[in-house]
């Protein structure tokens, strides 16, 4: 019985506008994750820089400020056993050319400003990063009747 845990999932503007929304989303709703939040959002500058505070002194910064604003995405709160290895390894390396095939990146995406996806890289950041997207009101909790079939008895 691993830690359930819940991590962020973004599919950024680059996803909307080609129209991967959905075979993104069903990629970990066919992994067995639960989605417990989901909204579509054109962000602003703030939480944007908010959001990539870390990057905050990176020459790209700017450039990933605006790419992110540039149109609506989508921002999913994803629930399960090791949730947060599991999303990233899905997304692939943020680098396309060095994400593996069958990964999100390794399969739709061909440059690190325009790679599709973004997830929480720690319980840490999962948190904040939660707290940021979503209000708690926002994200659910409930049982789906598969549970029993995806997750270890007791989880
Ligand atoms: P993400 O997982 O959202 O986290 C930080 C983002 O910065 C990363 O994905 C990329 O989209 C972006 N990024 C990282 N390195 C570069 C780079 N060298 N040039 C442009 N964007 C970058």
């Amino acid at each position: 019985m691993a830690e359930l845990q819940r991590t962020l999932l973004l599919v950024k503007p680059d996803g909307v506008q080609r129209q991967l929304v959905g075979r993104v989303l069903a990629r970990f709703e066919e992994r067995g994750l639960k989605l417990v939040g989901l909204k579509l959002v054109h962000v602003d500058r703030a939480l944007a820089e908010e959001h990539y505070a870390v990057h905050r002194d990176k020459p790209f910064f700017r450039g990933l400020v605006d790419f992110i604003t540039s149109g609506p995405l989508v921002a999913a709160a994803l629930e399960g056993p090791n949730a947060i290895a599991i999303v990233r390894a899905m997304n692939g390396a943020t680098r396309p050319h060095e994400a593996a095939p069958g990964s999100i990146r390794g399969d739709f995406a061909v440059e690190t400003a325009q790679n599709l996806v973004h997830a929480s890289d720690s319980p840490e950041t999962a948190t904040a990063e939660l707290a940021l997207w979503f209000r708690p009101e926002e994200l659910l909790s409930y049982q789906r009747e598969i549970d029993r079939w995806v997750l270890a008895p007791g989880d």
